[in-house]
């Protein structure tokens, strides 16, 4: 598989091409460990890693990521906020409406979001992984460097996951050149990314509760181990991003953790 190539994918990016510093690697541990490596030495905004192969993807909640080079797309893009450090709530979910709004303008349906940022595809009654997103956060004297590393499965999973997963392929074929599919997506996270830059999570909101797969579905949470932690209906997310969870005490408001969702 051709290794994306950053001219190509400059004149696909049109006039937001000079947002993004674009470097393609055949093979890295990580997109995101290697980007924090760069930003650490003061990579700009907009700074781009895609990989063919990773050796040490890494997940949320310490978890490794596995791909087949051939079927996913990986990345990572750094971006610095100068903002308020405290509106950073929500960036997560942000960019979860990216994605996944990149993914329905080129067609894909059934894509949609689980809290706080799993980008799922619907399948009938049932819901399957079908893009991660990892967000890490440093800080220096520069501000705040955001690095946004998203893995999107362009064909299923050959692997057993613990996690039921899907491929791009199966709502989309036939599937976009890379390079339109990391513009599309880079271009629609540069927008959002800007709208947060202003108003924080509070003008996405509504975005997100669109494309949230279990709006108004009785869920149950669970801590780390797996253990219940709390019953009641996602009632939609606030302008931190916290998920709102209606239980027979009240609203509850959930801040992202080491929890995981599930339909009850
Ligand atoms: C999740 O657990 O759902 C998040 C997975 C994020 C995987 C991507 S692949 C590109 C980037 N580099 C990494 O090491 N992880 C992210």
């Amino acid at each position: 598989m051709p290794l994306i190539d950053p001219l190509l994918l400059k004149k696909l990016l049109g006039p937001l091409a000079g947002r993004f510093d674009v470097d393609a690697l055949v093979e890295c541990d990580s997109t995101n460990s290697e980007l924090m490596r760069r930003a650490a030495q003061g990579a700009p905004s907009g700074a781009v890693i895609v990989a063919d192969q990773q050796s040490a993807g890494r997940g949320r909640r310490g978890r490794s990521w596995l791909s087949s080079p051939d079927d996913s797309l990986m990345f990572s893009l750094l971006w610095r906020h100068t903002g308020d450090p405290a509106r950073i709530g929500g960036l997560s979910l942000a960019v979860g409406v990216a994605l996944a709004e990149a993914l329905g303008a080129l067609g894909a349906q059934g894509v949609c979001l689980k809290w706080p940022n799993d980008v799922l595809l619907r399948q009938g009654q049932s819901f399957a992984k079908l893009a991660g997103i990892l967000i890490e956060l440093s800080s220096d004297r520069r501000g705040l460097q955001v690095v946004i590393g998203i893995g999107l499965n362009l064909y299923k999973p050959a692997q057993a996951l613990p996690q039921a997963s899907a491929g791009l392929s199966e709502v989309l074929m036939p599937l976009p050149d890379r390079h339109a599919l990391l513009a599309a997506i880079l271009a629609s996270l540069v927008v959002v990314l800007d709208d947060f830059a202003v108003d924080g999570f509070c003008g996405l909101k509504t975005r997100w509760e669109r494309c949230h797969a279990w709006q108004g579905r009785q869920v149950d949470l669970s801590g780390g181990e797996g253990e219940a932690v709390l019953s009641g209906r996602c009632a939609g997310v606030d302008q931190d991003g916290a998920l709102l969870l209606e239980t027979a005490q009240g609203v509850q408001r959930i801040l992202a953790g080491d929890l995981s969702l599930r339909l009850a």
